[in-house]
C-alpha cells in the first residue's frame, strides 16, 4: 500500500486538493494530510465542505505545527508528497529548505529521500521571484504543476474539471488508476461515470 503525505495550503483552488483526498482513497493508499491555518479558511470560503469534512478523508492527520509527527523523518517511510494546492509562501520554503511547518518539512525529507514531490502551485501572474522558485524547486526533484488544468476531454462541469486534474496529480505521484479521463490519441477515454458517447473527439 501506498502511503502519501497530502498538504493543502492556503492558495486559491482547495477543491483539487479534496479530489486528491477523494481519488487517494479509491486507490486504497494511506494518507497523512495537514491543512494550513490560511488553507483551513479558504476551505471554508471556497467550497461548502467543512474543514473536519476534508480530515475524514485522511487515514491520519497532522498538526501543521507538529514537526513531532512521523512524517516529519524520512525514516517512516512516505512514498510521496503531494501539496496541493501550493501557495507561493509554501513554494518559497520548500524551494529554499525553510522548515517552517510539517507540510514544508513531509517536502524536504522526500526530496532528501529521492521520493516524489508534487506542488500544484496557483498563483497568476507570476513573478521573477515566483518563477526562480519554481525552477529551485525543480531542480531539487520536485514536479511543479501549475493549477491549470486541461480541457482536452471537454469537462461540462467544474467537478468533472477538478477530477480530470486531480487524476494527473495521481499520474504525478506514481500512482496507476483509471480514475480520471485520458487522451488517448485522437480521443479522450472518460472517467467513471460518464458514458463514452459524451467524450467525443
Ligand atoms: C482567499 C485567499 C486566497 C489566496 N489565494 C492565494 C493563491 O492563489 N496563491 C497563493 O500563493 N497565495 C494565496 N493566498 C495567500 C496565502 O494564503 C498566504 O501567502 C499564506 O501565508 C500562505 O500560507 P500557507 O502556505 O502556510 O498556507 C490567498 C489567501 C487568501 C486569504
Amino acid at each position: 500500500m501506498m502511503r502519501v503525505f497530502v498538504g493543502i495550503t492556503g492558495a486559491s483552488g482547495v477543491i483539487y486538493g479534496i479530489k486528491v483526498l477523494e481519488l487517494l482513497r479509491r486507490v486504497g493508499a494511506e494518507v497523512h494530510l495537514s491543512i494550513s491555518k490560511t488553507a483551513e479558511k479558504i476551505i471554508q470560503l471556497e467550497t461548502d465542505y467543512s474543514a473536519s469534512h476534508v480530515k475524514s478523508l485522511a487515514d491520519y492527520v497532522w498538526d501543521e505545527s507538529d514537526l513531532t509527527a512521523p512524517p516529519a523523518s524520512g525514516s517512516f517511510g512516505i512514498d510521496a508528497v503531494a501539496i496541493v494546492p501550493c501557495s507561493t509562501k509554501t513554494l518559497a520554503a520548500v524551494a529554499n529548505g525553510i522548515t517552517l511547518n510539517l507540510i514544508v518539512r513531509a517536502a524536504e525529507v522526500a526530496l532528501k529521500e529521492r521520493r516524489r514531490v508534487v506542488l500544484v502551485i496557483r498563483e497568476s501572474p507570476l513573478s521573477l521571484v515566483h518563477a526562480r522558485n519554481i525552477e529551485r524547486a525543480i531542480l531539487a526533484g520536485a514536479v511543479v504543476m501549475p493549477a491549470s488544468p486541461g480541457f482536452y476531454t471537454k469537462p461540462r462541469t467544474i467537478e468533472e474539471l477538478v477530477t480530470a486534474f486531480a487524476g494527473r496529480v495521481l499520474d504525478a505521484l506514481g500512482i496507476r488508476h483509471e480514475l480520471a479521463p485520458r487522451w488517448e490519441g485522437g480521443s479522450a477515454r472518460p472517467g467513471p461515470g460518464r458514458p463514452a458517447s459524451s467524450a467525443p473527439f
